[in-house]
């Protein structure tokens, strides 16, 4: 399927690896320039886009990235805001009780308002090209599990911005879309240091009997993880023209996780 895509620009936050490397990689192979953003610029997101080093967390940090994309690129087409999740060392995997307030802010920050404060940045150069926008959501979003609390709730969020987003920007020509994944086989959960670990350590299981395990406790109906290219084709899909008339709907890739109609 040819995308049409070819020449157009984007701006992907969290773009170092997992998911959002998956986008950049797969949108620079479609013939669009790119500028990828993470704290950490990795080799292989400089193969594929300009990549630029930058906590995203704060809103100077998102605002600049933007300030970048626009020189280097010209103007925004597509943003896709994957930055999110989070780093699991001082995180806390309680509940309401165990959670400081600054926890708290810390994720709401990550995975809310790092995505508002990009947007606001890039919006106006977007709205001039008629582009189109992606946020990288959660089933938790739909599904009030899942640790750090916190987590559900910025994500619910997320989805709430992109849906009113959407109302107030398709009559301008501009799609605001989400995409909410299960599970997915990145770092997050096979790397022993970062929140697959965590969770480990907390429930006293080996990591590699986590990982094993992961489909069964999730109830994956594939009974897989999802891969980050396949959560990347669909954000693609989404951002070019053959998804012209798909506007404000959260898009779940999880393998038959959620089991609600
Ligand atoms: N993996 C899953 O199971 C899963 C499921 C549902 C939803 N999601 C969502 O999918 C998105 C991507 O997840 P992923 O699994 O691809 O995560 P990942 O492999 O941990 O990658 C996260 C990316 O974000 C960057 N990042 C993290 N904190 C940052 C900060 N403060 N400033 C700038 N960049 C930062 C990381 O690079 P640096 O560390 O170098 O900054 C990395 O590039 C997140 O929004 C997550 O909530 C993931």
């Amino acid at each position: 399927m040819d995308l049409g895509i070819s020449g157009k620009t984007a701006l992907v936050t969290g773009a170092s690896r997992g998911i959002g490397l998956a986008v950049a990689q797969t949108l620079a192979a479609e013939g669009v320039r790119v500028v990828g953003a993470a704290r950490n610029v990795t080799p292989e997101l400089e193969k594929v886009a300009t990549a630029v080093s930058v906590d995203l967390s704060t809103r100077d940090g998102a605002r600049s990235v933007v300030e970048v994309a626009l020189d280097t690129l010209g103007g925004i087409d597509f943003l896709v805001n994957n930055v999110g999740a989070g780093d699991p060392q001082g995180m806390s995997l309680g509940g309401l009780l165990d959670v400081d307030d600054e926890q708290w802010q810390t994720v709401f920050d990550l995975n809310l308002f790092s995505a508002v404060w990009t947007t606001k940045a890039a919006l106006p150069s977007i709205l001039e090209r008629r582009g189109s926008i992606v946020n990288v959501s959660s089933i938790n979003g739909r599904m009030p599990a899942g640790a750090p609390i916190g987590y559900a709730e910025a994500k619910a969020a997320l989805n709430q911005f992109g849906k009113r987003l959407s109302e107030d920007l398709a009559p301008h020509g501009v799609r605001v879309n989400t995409v909410s994944p299960g599970p997915v086989a990145t770092r997050l959960w096979t790397d022993p240091d970062n929140f697959g670990g965590s969770v480990a350590a907390a429930h006293g299981v080996a990591h590699a009997d986590l990982l094993a395990g992961l489909p069964t406790q999730f109830r994956i109906a594939s009974g897989r993880l999802t891969e980050p290219q396949e959560v990347a084709d669909l954000i693609v899909f989404l951002l070019s023209d053959r998804a012209a008339n798909i506007h404000g709907a959260d898009h779940v890739i999880d393998g038959g996780t959620l089991k609600t109609v």
